[in-house]
């Protein structure tokens, strides 16, 4: 079972990603995927938030984004800069790994900069082909490991197999027959 780190920690992170984010802005990465209007989106491991904003823009107000971190200041984080901006198609889940939401249900799962993190990877995914539509795909950002782990860790599971990669991301597609 995963435990969130140290408040300074999460603090600090979320300094070091606003600058990221100045660099690389989320808009960017995202390019990389086929977010669409209306999609429903899971950002699992959202942190901050930096992504859950950006797609939230993108999918509009008939699309929905649900915002998942185990921290507790994640939580409040996206839920503030939602407040801020007046979001009103974003969800925040706090959790460790059951996301509770329906059976397919979800066009797109992003699991950014989080593998490396978890202690049973294999649950989490698990969970999350439980909530992707059929066509459904994951997509991850590898950071911290060999991008061959990260890809190793997710097709291990014999949930996804990878079918795109690109510059920053790699898109997986979720196994339906079991
Ligand atoms: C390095 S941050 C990445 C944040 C965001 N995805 C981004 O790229 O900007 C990893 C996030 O995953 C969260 N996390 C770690 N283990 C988790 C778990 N088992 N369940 C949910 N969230 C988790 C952490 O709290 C942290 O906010």
């Amino acid at each position: 079972m995963d435990k969130h780190y140290p408040n300074f920690a999460f603090k600090s992170m979320s300094f070091i990603f606003k600058l990221r984010d100045l660099f690389i802005p989320p808009e960017e990465i995202l390019k990389e995927i086929e977010i669409k209007q209306g999609y429903k989106i899971l950002d699992y491991g959202c942190g901050p938030g930096s992504f859950t904003l950006a797609a939230a823009k993108i999918v509009g107000s008939t699309g929905k984004i649900h915002a998942a971190d185990i921290h507790p200041l994640a939580i409040k984080k996206v839920r503030k800069k939602v407040a801020r901006k007046d979001y009103k198609n974003i969800e925040t889940i706090q959790t460790s790994c059951e996301i509770g939401l329906d059976d397919e249900s979800i066009d797109i799962a992003l699991l950014f900069d989080i593998l490396h993190e978890l202690s049973e990877p294999e649950r989490i995914i698990k969970e999350v082909h439980r909530v992707l539509k059929k066509e459904g795909k994951l997509s991850v950002t590898i950071h911290h490991i060999k991008e061959h782990k990260g890809v190793e860790i997710v097709e291990r599971t014999g949930l996804f197999k990878l079918e795109n990669k690109g510059k920053k991301t790699h898109t997986f597609k979720k196994i339906t027959q079991l």
